[in-house]
């Protein structure tokens, strides 16, 4: 059987490394591979399909790292995200839909959505955060980041 997660990443693969912006190829690898593993992470943990959010997490992003424009990204991420998923056909109607609506919602951070949606914006999340801890937390991302080490089981104060 087809590894789906592979074969999407081959994709997402061809426009990273077609990013002449050697900085910005940089960050699209690390954070659209970090959220993807921080989706796989928190699929697991809440039983939910595992194999979809590690797909969501890679392409939530793609559209700003091809177009480096994140300007209502998650809006027009989600109609690239349908894009792509109709051409390289690896999922159903329903599981394109459950994609492009997770990343629709994404930077909606202070709302609470789908629970396959809530993944990605944990994941999402979690990832600014790690990337390097010494710089400032996102300001609508704080209050989620204490829920995701509650959940955790992280001992975190928030400043
Ligand atoms: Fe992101």
């Amino acid at each position: 059987m087809e590894n789906r997660i592979e074969a999407l990443r081959e994709y997402i693969d061809d426009i990273l490394l077609n990013m002449t912006d050697t900085f910005e190829r940089r960050c699209g690898y690390l954070h659209l591979y970090g959220v993807s593993h921080f989706c796989t992470l928190f699929a697991l943990k809440r039983s939910d399909n595992v194999e979809l959010a590690t797909m969501a997490g890679m392409l939530h992003d793609i559209y700003s790292y091809k177009t480096l424009d994140t300007k209502d990204h998650a809006q027009k991420g989600s109609i690239l995200a349908k894009e792509i998923l109709d051409n390289i056909k690896l999922t159903t109607a329903d599981e394109t839909e459950i994609l492009c609506n997770a990343i629709l919602h994404h930077s909606d951070k202070k709302n609470r959505h789908s629970t396959f949606d809530e993944i990605l914006k944990d994941a999402d999340t979690i990832q600014h955060y790690l990337y390097n801890i010494d710089l400032p937390i996102i300001e609508k991302e704080k209050n989620r980041l204490k829920n995701i080490m509650n959940e955790l089981g992280i001992k975190y104060e928030i400043e």
